[in-house]
C-alpha cells in the first residue's frame, strides 16, 4: 500500500477505491491570452497532487488533506453549492459540484505542487479530484469537458476568474512535450520539448513574492481586454491583427491599447516559439521569452520588482531567455540556461535578491511531465 492509501485507511477506516494524480504547470509562453482565445504553450511539471477516493452509499462527503494535519471536513453533498463557506476544500467541493456528483465520497488529498509559487497548485487539486470522480462514478467526461468543468468550479464556486490554460494542461499534458493549446476550441498538439538533449535546463525561480494586487489586477486585465473586444465589435482578441489594432487606436484608451498590443504580439510569439522548438533553435526560443517578459512588464503591467530582478539576474548570468510565468504580481519566473551554468545562475539570482533586500527565492527544475492519470485502483 502507498503512503496515501495507508493514511486513507487510518483516517476513514477503509481502503480507497482508487488514487488519481494531476500535475502543476509552467507556461513556456503565451501569458494572459488564454481568456482572449489565444494559443498557449504550457507543460506539466513533475510535482503533482494525489487524491485517494472511495464511494460511499449515503450523501456525505468527507475530505481531508495530508498537508492540513488530516483534519476531516464533513458536509452533506446536497449543501455543496457556490456560496458555501470553507477553506482549501472549496477547490475540491467546487469540482464535485460542477461535475454534478450526487453520491457521497471520502477523499484524501496529498498535494506536492508548491503553494503560492504560481505553479497552479489549485488546478492540480481540481484536476486530480475531477479525474478521480470521473473514474469512480463512470461519468465518461472527455478531457475537454473536464477542463471546462474544473474551470467552472474555480470561476463560479471558488470565485477566481481564471482562464482555461492551467486545468487543460494539468489534464492533457504528455511527458516530454509542451502542449500547444488553442484556447478557442481546446484543440491540442504535443510539441516535443527536449532541452536536456541540447545541454540546456529550464530553471524555475519562485520569487516567494505575492503582491496583494493579484486578484483585482487579474480581473482588471481581463476587463480591459473585454472592453477592447466590445469597442471593436470582434469575438475576441484572437481576431485582431496588429494593423487593425493600430488603425483603431483612437477608439481605445491608452491602457486598452497597451493591453491589446500585448495580446496580439504574444499570440504571434507562441506560434513563432513552436517553429523555433520544431527546429531546435533555442537561441530564438530565448529571444521570444525575453520579448514576452518585456511585453508583460511594459504593456500588460503584471510584473513586479522581484520578477524583474529574477529575469535580469538570469540574463546577466548568461541565460538564453527568461520571463515571468502565470498571472504575475509575484509567483515564478523561468530561465532557459546552459545546464552547466545552473549553480552559477542560482547564485547570481540569490545575490541580486539579497542585495535588494527581497526574501530568498526558491529554485526548481522540471522536465515536461505527464498529465492527470489514475495511479492505482482496487
Ligand atoms: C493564471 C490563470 C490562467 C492564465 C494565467 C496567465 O495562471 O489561472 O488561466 O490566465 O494566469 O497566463
Amino acid at each position: 500500500m502507498s503512503v496515501i492509501e495507508k493514511k486513507f485507511l487510518e483516517i476513514f477506516g477503509k481502503e480507497p477505491d482508487l488514487v488519481a494524480a494531476a500535475p502543476g504547470r509552467v507556461n513556456l509562453i503565451g501569458e494572459h491570452i488564454d481568456y482572449s482565445d489565444g494559443f498557449v504553450l504550457p507543460f506539466a511539471i513533475k510535482d503533482r497532487t494525489l487524491v485517494a477516493a472511495r464511494k460511499r452509499d449515503d450523501s456525505t462527503i468527507r475530505i481531508a488533506s495530508m498537508q492540513r494535519r488530516n483534519k476531516v471536513v464533513t458536509v452533506d453533498i446536497n449543501r455543496v453549492k457556490p456560496g458555501l463557506k470553507g477553506e482549501w476544500e472549496r477547490y475540491a467541493l467546487g469540482v464535485v459540484w460542477s461535475m454534478g456528483v450526487k453520491t457521497g465520497v471520502d477523499l484524501l488529498i496529498d498535494g506536492h505542487v508548491p503553494l503560492g509559487a504560481g505553479l497552479s497548485s489549485s488546478a492540480a487539486l481540481e484536476c486530480s479530484v475531477a479525474t478521480a470522480m470521473n473514474h469512480l462514478f463512470g461519468l465518461g467526461f472527455t478531457l475537454e469537458e473536464l477542463a471546462r468543468l474544473t474551470q467552472k468550479a474555480e470561476n463560479q464556486y471558488v470565485g477566481v476568474p481564471c482562464g482555461i490554460m492551467d486545468q487543460s494542461v494539468s489534464l492533457m499534458a504528455t511527458q516530454g512535450s509542451a502542449l500547444l493549446l488553442d484556447c478557442r476550441d481546446l484543440n491540442t498538439k504535443n510539441i516535443p520539448f527536449d532541452v536536456a538533449a541540447s545541454g540546456l535546463e529550464l530553471l524555475i525561480i519562485d520569487t516567494q513574492a505575492h503582491h496583494a494586487l493579484t486578484d483585482g489586477g487579474y480581473a482588471e486585465r481581463r476587463a480591459s481586454c473585454e472592453a477592447v473586444v466590445a469597442k471593436l465589435a470582434i469575438a475576441s482578441l484572437r481576431e485582431l491583427s496588429m494593423e487593425q489594432l493600430e488603425a483603431s487606436r483612437s477608439l481605445l484608451t491608452d491602457t486598452e491599447y497597451l493591453r491589446a498590443r500585448h495580446a496580439v504580439t504574444e499570440m504571434k510569439r507562441v506560434l513563432d516559439c513552436v517553429d523555433a522548438l520544431t527546429s531546435s533553435d533555442f537561441v530564438r526560443v530565448g529571444q521570444l521569452l525575453n520579448q514576452s517578459h518585456a511585453s508583460l512588464r511594459d504593456d500588460y503591467a503584471v510584473s513586479c520588482p522581484e520578477l524583474d530582478t529574477a529575469v535580469d539576474a538570469a540574463l546577466s548570468a548568461g541565460a538564453l531567455g527568461s520571463r515571468m510565468v502565470g498571472g504575475g504580481f509575484g509567483g515564478s519566473a523561468i530561465a532557459l540556461i546552459q545546464a552547466v551554468k545552473t549553480t552559477e545562475t542560482i547564485k547570481m539570482i540569490e545575490k541580486a535578491f539579497s542585495d535588494r533586500g527581497f526574501k530568498a527565492p526558491r529554485f526548481f527544475t522540471s522536465l515536461p511531465s505527464q498529465g492527470a492519470e489514475i495511479i492505482s485502483r482496487r
